[in-house]
This record gives structure tokens, C-alpha cells and sequence, in this order.
């Protein structure tokens, strides 16, 4: 009763933030996302009578909070319960990236650990049913788990496109490490204090599709134009909520400045920014060089990650323990 998932982290460029049920994370408008190569949860979930309590090891990092440590073991009930199963787990899971850069860790790791756990527990789930039962954990875990580009309407995650359809770039600029104040799953249940929320509601299906628009005609420019407004919209509504969460800081903007910029100057690279200081830089392919040699005339940069568009979650067979 022992499996190991990987797990891409993903960033959206329609976002996910509000939801109608904080339980079952049932998020108030659809969002769209690509796969990250580089930014990746592996878990090793073993279910066994011998484990008194479900314990949890996070790898290289400081270890996890308790609440964090909570919120596995009651994702991990709630697929026990699937099953009628009592039997504790020992998981072992270890990131790509550092957990509190904000790159969607929630994302990949529940995705893994659902996956994983599943496997573990031998139930038998189609990849719709996957998305549904990573959803509780996570809401973003769900666009982790199918391949490449994905839209998660509500319930259930599909895959819109597979990741060799369109060799998009995400060069996530890490500008800051420092935990959040406000977790975003705090943030989600308070977004409809603010005044914008309701407009940004009515205006993301239109947004929906413009991205889907622009994927079937391969349309960089659009697809660019809609992520940044979509991204800029998502931060109105966070900054105007009650509390107001500001999740920038100055070589954020810095780097928004920079590439307005550099678009004038006729590269075409647009940005978006979640939950946390680090901005992702969208570019095709063939300007993904580019942009780098730009980035080393930009002051406060940490880390570089780049990623192209992957798979969703996979079962693997090496084990972390
Ligand atoms: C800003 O998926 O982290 O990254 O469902 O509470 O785990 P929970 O929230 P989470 O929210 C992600 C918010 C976002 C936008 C996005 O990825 O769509």
C-alpha cells in the first residue's frame, strides 16, 4: 500500500480567487493554467497498520507548519473515507522549489499526494475523478493533474491542449522568500468584501474566451494582453478586500516597469504574479534567451526558474522511502 506521484506546480492565466463552498473549494469563476517543468512535488504515501498516526516529512525545507501538517491529514481522511479505510499513512514529499516562494506549492503537492495516496490506497479513479478529489486539498491542485494546458470550471479539470501544443515559456523570476502573511486560502473567503469582486466576476467569462481564442489561433499577442489583465484584476480585487493583501514588493514592480518596456522595444513577453512577491515572465520559446540576457540588468533578483509546459501528474516508481 505504498505509491509515489510527481506533480507539476502550474500557474493560471485566468485566475482562480473567490470560491461558493470553502469546503469543497468550489471556486467562483473557471481558470485556466499551463504545466510547469520546473517546479515539481514529489510524494511517497504508504498506508500500513503499523503507523499509529499519519506523520509527514517534508524534505530539505524547515519542515511543515501544524496547520499545514492538518490540512494533509484531513485531505488523507477524506480519502479514506472513499474507501472505508482507518489505516494511517507516513508520507515523504520533497519540491523542486523553495515551498515559501509562493510558486503554487499547494498546487503540486496536492496534486502528488492525492494521486499518490489514491494509488496507495488501490482505489481505481478516472483523471476527471482525480481532479475532484485533489480539489478539497487544493483548489489549484486540480489543474495539476491533467497534461499540459488545462481549464477547471468548477467541479472538474480537463486538459484544453497537451503541452506540445504550443512551446509557451514561464521564466518565474524569484524576488522574495519570505512567508506569506495572509495564505491565499485565508484571502479566497474574503475577496467578495471587496467592491471590484463582483465586476471581476462578470468580466472573467469573456476573459475565458479571449484565452480560448487566442490558444486556437496561436495568438501570443492576445493570449499576453489577457493574462496581464487578468493577473492586474485578480491583485484590484486582493488589494480592496477586507483585509487587503498586497503580495508585491519593489522589484515587483520593478519588473512589471521592465517589461512594459521591453515590449515597446518589441519583445513579446508579458507577466503574472500570484499569491506571493515573484513574477512569471510568458514568452514564447524562441524568446525565452532573450528575456534572460534582459533580466541580468534587473536589481533584487534571487532565483531564475524556467519552465516549459509539462505533463499533469504522474505515478512513479522510485520511492522516497
Ligand atoms: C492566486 O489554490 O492556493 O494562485 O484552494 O485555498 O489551496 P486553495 O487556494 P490556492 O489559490 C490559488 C490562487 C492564485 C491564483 C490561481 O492559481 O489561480
Amino acid at each position: 500500500m505504498k505509491a509515489t506521484a510527481q506533480a507539476p506546480a502550474n500557474i493560471a492565466f485566468i485566475k482562480y480567487w473567490g470560491r461558493t463552498n470553502a469546503v469543497l473549494r468550489l471556486p467562483a469563476n473557471a481558470s485556466i493554467s499551463m504545466n510547469l517543468s520546473a517546479c515539481t512535488t514529489t510524494t511517497t504515501v504508504e498506508f500500513a497498520s503499523e503507523y499509529a498516526k499519519d506523520t509527514v516529512e517534508l524534505l530539505g525545507e524547515n519542515g511543515l507548519r501544524e496547520n499545514e501538517a492538518e490540512r494533509i491529514t484531513k485531505h488523507l481522511d477524506l480519502l479514506r473515507k472513499q474507501v472505508g479505510s482507518a489505516l494511517h499513512a507516513h508520507v515523504v514529499t520533497k519540491n523542486t522549489f523553495p515551498k515559501s516562494t509562493g510558486i503554487a506549492s499547494s498546487a503540486s503537492g496536492f496534486a502528488a499526494l492525492t494521486v499518490a495516496a489514491v494509488a496507495a490506497l488501490g482505489m481505481k479513479c478516472s483523471e476527471k475523478e482525480l481532479t475532484a478529489l485533489a480539489r478539497p486539498g487544493s483548489g489549484s491542485a486540480s489543474r495539476s493533474i491533467p497534461d499540459g494546458f488545462v481549464k477547471w470550471g468548477g467541479e472538474y479539470a480537463h486538459s484544453l491542449y497537451p503541452a506540445s501544443y504550443w512551446d509557451i515559456r514561464d521564466v518565474v523570476v524569484v524576488v522574495g522568500t519570505i512567508g506569506k502573511d495572509v495564505s491565499s486560502s485565508a484571502g479566497h473567503d474574503t475577496a467578495s468584501t471587496s467592491p471590484y469582486f463582483a465586476q471581476r466576476l462578470r468580466d472573467v467569462p469573456g476573459r475565458i474566451a479571449r484565452v480560448e481564442h487566442a490558444f486556437q489561433a496561436k495568438d501570443f499577442v492576445l493570449l499576453g494582453e489577457v493574462i496581464e489583465e487578468d493577473c492586474l484584476d485578480m491583485h484590484h480585487v486582493m488589494q480592496t478586500q477586507a483585509p487587503p493583501l498586497y503580495y508585491w514588493n519593489e522589484t515587483t514592480i520593478r519588473l512589471m516597469d521592465a517589461v512594459k518596456h521591453w515590449r515597446n522595444e518589441g519583445l513579446p513577453v508579458y507577466f503574472t504574479i500570484d499569491a506571493g512577491p515573484n513574477v512569471h515572465l510568458i514568452c514564447e520559446g524562441a524568446y525565452e534567451s532573450t528575456v534572460l540576457e534582459k533580466l541580468k540588468n534587473v536589481s533584487g533578483i534571487e532565483t531564475v526558474i524556467q519552465n516549459r509546459v509539462s505533463d499533469g501528474t504522474k505515478i512513479i516508481s522510485d520511492h522516497l522511502f
